[in-house]
């Protein structure tokens, strides 16, 4: 029987209105409304969406950073309530998440040493994470003197140091030039490949989402978004992004990108 790593059910959200905390009675909208999805182990699945949407909202409460309004949010059989080891999560600005006083192997150590692994444990496995990022020859420099993709192979490397079974990525390429961007795209394909883990990647870029999902669930436009369809991709890696399969599929995602559905 397939395993299953994320399981989604009926899951809801709403934010509390700011004035809530003066006890006017606002109503905010939903955020999220049933939302339903269940994604096997080792998947690679891709949220797409237009900004606003929320696929930041529902990747926050998978990855137990946020609470949900409704439903219910299962990783590895397991109820959601907080932030857990299965789960590594990497976001799209690297400045905000990697530590400008670490060098880049402490930063890919950091999470390690926390839960007190010792020099001598942490060392090998700062270095695998290193070497399946091609950062092994960088471990000593800080930051600012890296570029944007090397920053962002940090935080990949920092999330597998850790041994998740699901990596988390939201937009993590948005902020790269075009070649850069291609480039850890195929990175991040093979690392899934070679490491087998759940891949969840948020994207707004329907050519990226063609490029990578082995299922892309689109979400409908807010309010009250939901996935209006999951479409799976049964071609393999590397992809040709200029063939008519490429061209058929990137239609498809549009329609339902831009008006929720083929029009009739
Ligand atoms: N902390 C928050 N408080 C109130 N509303 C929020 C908060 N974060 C996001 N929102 C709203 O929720 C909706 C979805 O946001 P988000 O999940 O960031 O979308 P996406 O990641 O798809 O661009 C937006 O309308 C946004 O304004
Ligand atoms: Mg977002």
């Amino acid at each position: 029987m397939t395993k299953i790593s994320i399981e989604l059910k009926h899951v809801s959200k709403r934010y509390q209105p700011a004035s809530s905390l003066f006890k006017r009675k606002t109503s905010s909208p939903l955020v999220l409304k049933d939302i339903n999805l269940m994604i096997p182990t080792g998947e690679f699945h891709v949220f797409l969406g237009q900004s606003g949407c929320g696929k930041s909202t529902l990747l926050n409460i998978i990855a137990g950073f946020l609470p949900k309004t409704g439903g219910e949010v299962l990783v590895n059989g397991s109820e959601v309530t907080e932030p857990g080891s299965d789960r590594g999560v990497v976001f799209q600005n690297a400045d905000a998440a990697i530590f400008p006083w670490l060098t880049v192997e402490e930063n890919v150590g950091y999470g390690l040493k926390m839960q007190h692994v010792s020099d001598k444990d942490r060392k090998p496995v700062v270095e695998r994470s290193l070497n399946l990022v091609g950062l092994e020859e960088h471990a000593d420099k800080y930051p600012y003197e890296l570029s944007g993709g090397m920053k962002q192979r940090v935080q990949i490397a920092r999330s597998i140091a850790n041994d998740p079974s699901i990596l988390i990525l939201d937009e993590p390429f948005g902020a790269l030039d075009a070649q850069t961007r291609r480039t850890m795209q195929n990175e991040l394909i093979d690392i899934w490949q070679k490491t087998g883990k759940t891949i969840l990647f948020v994207t707004h870029d329907i050519q990226e989402a063609a490029y990578l999902g082995q299922k892309i669930s689109i979400f409908s436009r807010s309010p009250e978004s939901h996935i209006a369809i999951t479409i799976p991709v049964d071609r393999p890696y590397p992809r040709n992004v200029y063939s008519s399969e490429n061209e058929q599929l990137v239609n498809t995602l549009n329609q339902y990108f831009e008006v929720g559905g083929p029009v009739k």
